[in-house]
């Protein structure tokens, strides 16, 4: 990148300019013994000066302003990313990079599995001609608002004070409490699986801080006595959750079981109103934050143990109520999710004015965006007519998609084609297995060839790299001729030895990028026992030469299989590795008798 600065006098401190974000380490080269040293770049205020200290009887220092590793941090804090916890986003910053790398202004690209849509934006951003697809409702109707650009935010925010209006008094007699003989705001109330109140979070007239007091039983009965009475009128969902102990969905359990009464009813009013108040483009925004704030109004949002008994937590995944819980008030977390839904859009309108924080291409803008709700194994889009591909593909048993978005979907009504998901699920009703997976994978890839012209590129990202999801995607991109071009960690872990030991899986996040080629004439079909000779053979052969960590040898691994056209059976790499080799202090894999010397 740039070269900076030079230093003659012994024990200087010199002040140093350089314009990219100084995260990193880099590298001071001392250009006389070709020594080098690693500094860490302390910013000052985030302004682009910083004080570097060059030590004592030294010659000439260069410094070479350039990042220790080609590793990509995995940054996704972009507003427009912020409006909805729908899973899996992959950070925007590799993204661009990719897009400007493997297609053109005006082209047409493309994810099969385009979930939230980070990839479809940043592509809509710069200017291609999208199509995103995704089987889920939700998912659809997040990307949706997420790309549309008619949107009025002043209206929204006239179509909120009015709903506001209205909506306050009802979660105010919810939330509405005396202490003392002086009214105060609740912000959250701890209860715990019996759904006994035990702690509350309030603020009174003027307070800055929120304070927390233990209830007593006549508090507890006075909170509860408006509970009892009160009768919910307004529509609720009452839809049964898939039975799935993975996430401890039960049998029987329904959405409205996810809430307390009181969450229950202040919702079902608030979704009312909304429809009531709300039109066009504006009304879907507000139900954007609805959703999104639907977990964090429910009883599965638990305290934050360390940080004391109402640390407010956020929900992650499935459907596990735990000993306590916080039953948050609806409308204050409402108002906070809308501002976030906001900040976003306003943040991805400002892309297309030029004003942005990335300064996208002031051009303008013609391209299109069109989403469908394909099943990604049978898809409406005409063979060989896509510049570029990238996708995330659904991670196996990692994420049930679909089982968990229906907190989302029932809400707002949307019906879920259980039967066509891409997934692996533990619940029995499902026949969603290993084997249909694997399967379900290829013929999704069948289609991504179908679609793209030829000779074009394909990127994806891996969520895991040993098991089934690695097994079933390679295998997939083999059958389908799919030739391996780039591989690029997006996060580089390193594990000590014992975290290997315990590790079942290496959670990914590498890209990799392949070019559409022929269509395999002979495939390496081995049985499982013959790919892990072959594996640990090869992995011997370069130990015996250099040592090497865990991210080179799946390199190395990825690299054979595809030129072989292996395909792979249920070989765990990792767990090769941690039964034949060593792992050193240096995070290098060795053979086990170099260790002992
Ligand atoms: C890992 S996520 C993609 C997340 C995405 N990268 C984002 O930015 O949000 C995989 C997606 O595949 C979708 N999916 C599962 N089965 C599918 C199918 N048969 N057809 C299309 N999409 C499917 C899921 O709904 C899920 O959104």
């Amino acid at each position: 990148m740039v070269m900076v600065a030079h230093c003659q006098t012994p024990l200087v401190t010199e002040k140093i300019k350089f314009n990219i974000k100084p995260i990193n380490k880099y590298i001071v080269h001392r250009s006389s013994t070709k020594v080098k040293k690693e500094i860490l770049l302390i910013p000052s205020k985030a302004v682009s000066l910083s004080t570097i200290k060059i030590y004592r009887n030294n010659p000439i220092w260069s410094l070479n302003v350039k990042t220790k590793s080609k590793t990509h941090t995995l940054k996704q804090k972009r507003d427009r990313y912020e409006m909805h916890k729908y899973w899996g986003k992959k950070p925007s910053s590799n993204l661009k990079h990719l897009i400007e790398k493997y297609s053109e202004t005006g082209d047409t690209v493309f994810d099969p599995f385009s979930g939230y849509g980070v990839f479809c934006c940043e592509a809509f951003i710069l200017n291609r001609n999208i199509i995103s697809n995704d089987l889920n409702p939700i998912a659809n109707f997040l990307n949706h608002q997420l790309l549309n650009k008619e949107i009025n935010i002043p209206l929204l925010e006239r179509q909120w004070e009015k709903i506001k209006l209205e909506f306050e008094p009802f979660n105010k007699q919810w939330f509405r409490w005396q202490l003392e003989g002086n009214p105060v705001q609740l912000i959250s109330i701890l209860r715990n699986k019996k759904n006994v109140p035990i702690k509350a979070k309030y603020k009174q007239q003027g307070d800055k801080k929120a304070k927390e007091i233990h209830l007593s039983p006549e508090k507890v009965n006075e909170y509860l006595a408006y509970e009892k009475e009160f009768e919910i009128n307004d529509w609720y969902p009452t839809n049964k959750l898939i039975p799935n102990s993975r996430i401890s969905a039960k049998e029987g359990m329904t959405i409205a079981d996810l809430f307390t009464k009181r969450t229950l009813a202040c919702h079902a009013r608030l979704l009312k109103l909304i429809n009531k108040h709300a039109t066009g483009k504006e009304k879907e925004l507000l139900k954007v934050a609805f959703t999104a704030n639907l977990a964090n109004c429910s009883k599965l949002v638990p305290p934050i143990k360390s940080r004391g008994d109402m640390a407010p937590g956020a929900w992650m995944t499935g459907f596990y109520i735990g000993p306590t819980y916080l039953e948050n008030n609806v409308l204050k977390y409402f108002e906070n999710r809308l501002n976030k839904v906001i900040k976003g859009k306003k943040d991805y309108l400002n892309q297309f004015g030029n004003k942005g924080e990335l300064n996208f291409n002031p051009i303008s803008y013609n391209n299109t965006f069109t989403i469908l709700q394909d099943d990604a194994k049978s898809l409406s889009i005409e063979s060989e007519t896509v510049d570029y591909i990238f996708t995330d593909p659904p991670y196996g048993d990692a994420v049930p998609y679909f089982e968990q978005s229906i907190i989302w979907n029932s809400w707002l009504k949307f019906s879920t084609n259980y039967k066509e998901e891409i997934v692996i699920s533990d619940s029995k009703k499902r026949e969603k297995n290993k084997v249909t997976f694997e399967e379900d994978m290829n013929i999704a890839f069948t289609e991504i060839r179908r679609v793209l012209k030829p000779n074009k590129y394909f990127s994806l990202t891996y969520h895991s790299l040993s098991g089934l999801e690695w097994k079933a995607i390679t295998n997939a991109c083999i059958k389908n001729g799919f030739e391996l071009l780039d591989f690029q960690w997006l996060v580089q872990k390193t594990f000590t030895p014992r975290q290997l030991n315990r590790l079942k899986s290496i959670k990914g996040d590498v890209l990799v990028t392949f070019q559409k080629g022929h269509l395999p004439q002979k495939l390496t079909v081995k049985s499982d026992f013959e790919v892990a000779t072959i594996f640990i053979n090869k992995i011997k052969y370069w130990l015996e030469k250099q040592e090497l960590d865990t991210n080179e040898i799946f390199l190395r691994i990825m690299k054979m299989v595809f030129s072989e056209k292996i395909i792979v059976g249920k070989v765990d790499l990792l767990k090769l590795l941690v039964e034949n080799f060593t792992f050193s202090e240096k995070q290098k894999w060795v053979l086990h008798d170099e260790l002992t010397v």
